[in-house]
């Protein structure tokens, strides 16, 4: 949607915490490399708030970011979903439509994608995948990873039923289900995806490194300090690449950027500022 007035286009990033979102400093730099002035904040909205805030906030803005607790109710609140945002059952865009309809986006998954087969040299088609944690993160990128032609995905979760309900609802053949205690007897993976909330709550996670080797890459899809665990295992196993969202959340912030502005920025510029500090 492209803006047709002077007036810095507004958006923001709903979550709870707030923490220390980086998306307003990705959205400024993106707006100053495509000209476009923009007005975007972090909002901490408790999550018997966010209906009430969202609506409020969206009637002066084209769209918001959103972030956890909220993207399940913010898929809930949508008048209209994407394919993506329906199969995930959550959304991490909400865009409002010129008839005042809010529709509901999931850009997680394809971010993902993007970063792994674009910035980190992974190639997804015929590989063997393992999937760790069965949550909202999980479900987030189960089917671009299916997309992206891998061969196998297998996941795994403390709560094994948890897993099996998510494999089951994908439906295909490569997506299946194994208990966390048999991950020793899988062998090797070429991707391993950390989606499990352990790293953010601290709390330590066991698994086997034979999972890992010299063709691996580990990826865990949150960053900071919340991933420094699954990054130090991934090296300690001896994988070729261990890496965070970073980029993920980049490419994903880009393809939210492209449904407000109508223009995808060149994420690689801002990656780079991000991942360097400066
Ligand atoms: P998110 O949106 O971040 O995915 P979520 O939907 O609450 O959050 O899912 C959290 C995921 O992390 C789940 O897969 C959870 O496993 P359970 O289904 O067994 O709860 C996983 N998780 C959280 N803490 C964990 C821990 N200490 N060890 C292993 N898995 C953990």
């Amino acid at each position: 949607m492209a803006h047709g007035t002077a007036r810095p286009a507004r958006s923001a990033v709903f979550g709870h915490p707030e923490g220390h979102s980086l998306s307003p400093v990705i959205h400024r730099l993106f707006g100053e490399q495509c000209g476009i002035a923009l007005e975007y904040t972090a909002v901490d909205a408790l999550p018997e708030a966010f209906a009430d805030t969202v609506h409020r906030f969206l009637a002066g803005a084209h769209g918001v970011n959103v972030t956890l607790p909220h993207k399940a109710a913010a898929y809930a609140l949508a008048d209209d979903r994407s394919a993506a945002a329906s199969r995930a059952g959550s959304a991490n865009v909400l865009t409002r439509q010129p008839n005042g309809r809010l529709a509901a986006h999931n850009t997680d998954g394809a971010g993902l994608v993007r970063d792994l087969t674009e910035r980190q040299q992974c190639n997804l088609r015929g590989r063997r995948v393992l999937l760790l944690g069965a949550g909202g993160a999980a479900r987030g990128v189960a089917w671009d990873l299916l997309d992206a032609g891998v061969e196998e995905l297998v996941i795994a979760n403390r709560t094994a039923d948890t897993a099996a309900a998510l494999a089951a609802s994908l439906g295909v053949p490569q997506a299946r289900a194994r208990y966390w205690q048999d991950l020793g007897e899988l062998g090797r993976f070429d991707l391993i995806v950390h989606a499990t909330s352990a790293g953010m709550l601290g709390q330590p996670l066991q698994r086997p490194r034979s999972l890992a080797g010299p063709k691996t890459v580990g990826y865990d899809l949150s960053y900071g300090a919340g991933a420094q665990g699954f990054l130090d295992w991934t090296r300690g196993a001896g994988a070729r690449v261990a890496c965070d969202g970073l980029g993920m959340l980049v490419e994903q912030a880009a393809d939210a950027f492209a449904l407000w502005h109508g223009r995808r920025p060149d994420t690689g510029p801002v990656y780079a500022r991000l991942r360097t500090g400066t």
